[in-house]
């Protein structure tokens, strides 16, 4: 059995009604987030609600291999293909065959065997290396990355006919600041599972302070992070010691100048020292370093609304431009605007093509 997906925040429900759906579909399924946000945990539910559960999981991580190595593991090998090879060994296609093979970290696989894993997957055939047959293979791909795929793509570090290919079904999981409701459910579990794990440790559960120190806490090595904490309270039994060691810059700071729960005469100074993405955004339009009364002297809102439009759209724009190479009819069409507007739109954000 593996790990249960614990939580109760609206996304969690979410993704736990879309495992359902797609347990038994066999389509494949794109898992992305953060480090630690659980895709793993997410792939093995899939794979736990599918009929597939009495055949293989068969894990391979794309990031930890070498290229070579990571071609041998996932397709294996005929006796003689290379040197060493002295006798021959099946590839995880293979091994998870009716079963489910989880790619980790597809964002690392190297060029060249996204073009190999292509083929199979349109083909649904492989070949070992060393060997001219071809393999049928009928494996459930469950894939996981925490890079944006998008942007490798647009790095030419992906390629876009593969993603396609694997991203049938995306699940993408908010990193756990953005679902606190979790918090408590995870911490009740992970405490119950070490302390029946280890019954000989005493670390007690949080007190309503610390509880609310930890739901305030951004955790951005998020689930595996807070997982760690608590195995740490089991044998340190001093949640004051363990908070105390959690790095600070990511202690959030509510507008009341509170933190960690207590009120802190000294904050804001200005607003420049709120770390959160809040300020960063409003950091394009004023300047923070400015006292908080004066902040919005010479602004509207109108006017920051009206500018951060301008640069979304300047943006967007030019992201479109530059994909299909500045032919100004096409990135028309794809945007859903006149020939005419998008030029007009050009020439007011200042959006020329590159100098040759
Ligand atoms: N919703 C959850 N319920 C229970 N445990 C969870 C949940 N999410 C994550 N975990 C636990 O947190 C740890 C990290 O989860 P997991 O390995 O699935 O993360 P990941 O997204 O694959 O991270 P990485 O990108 O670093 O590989 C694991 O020990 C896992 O059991
Ligand atoms: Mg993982």
């Amino acid at each position: 059995m593996g790990t249960p997906l614990i939580g109760v925040s609206k996304s969690i429900l979410k993704i736990k009604e879309l495992i359902n759906h797609v347990a038994n579909t066999c389509l494949n399924v794109l898992i992305t987030g953060e480090t630690g946000v659980g895709k793993e945990v997410v792939a093995q539910s899939l794979y736990a609600e599918s009929a597939r559960s009495s055949k293989n999981f068969v894990k391979i991580n794309c990031a930890a291999l070498p290229e070579t190595l990571l071609e041998s593991e996932l397709y294996g090998y005929e006796k003689g293909a290379f040197t060493g090879a002295h006798r021959k060994r099946p590839g995880k296609f293979q091994t998870a065959d009716k079963g489910v093979l989880f790619l980790d970290e597809i964002g690392d696989m190297p060029m060249a065997l996204q073009s190999k894993m292509l083929h199979v997957l349109q083909s649904g055939e492989f070949s070992p290396l060393g060997s001219d047959q071809e393999f049928k293979t009928d494996v459930w791909v469950i894939a996981a990355t925490n890079h944006n795929l998008e942007e490798s793509i647009y790095k030419k570090t992906f390629r876009e006919d593969l993603f396609y290919r694997l991203n049938i079904i995306k699940i993408d999981i908010p990193p756990l600041r953005e679902r606190k409701e979790d918090i408590p459910s995870l911490i009740e579990y992970y405490f119950r599972l070490y302390k029946s794990e280890y019954p000989e440790n005493n670390g007690s559960k949080p007190d309503s302070d610390i509880l609310a120190k930890l739901i305030n806490y951004q955790w951005p090595g998020n689930v595996r992070q807070l997982q760690n904490c608590i195995k740490k309270q089991m044998i340190l039994n001093s949640w004051e010691k363990i908070f105390e060691e959690l790095p600070r810059e990511h202690h959030e700071v509510s507008p009341h100048g509170q933190i960690n729960g207590k009120i802190n005469e000294t904050l804001p100074l200005t607003m420049s020292e709120f770390p959160t993405d809040r300020t960063s955004i409003i950091s394009e339009f004023v300047d923070l370093s400015t006292s908080s009364d004066k902040l919005f002297e010479d602004i509207s809102l109108k006017k920051i609304k009206k500018l951060a439009s301008d640069r979304v759209e300047k943006e967007v724009i030019t992201f479109v431009l530059e994909k299909v190479g500045w032919n100004r009819s096409r990135a028309a069409k794809i945007l859903k605007i006149s020939y005419k507007t998008l030029l007009y739109k050009m020439n007011e954000f200042e959006v020329f093509p590159p100098v040759k």
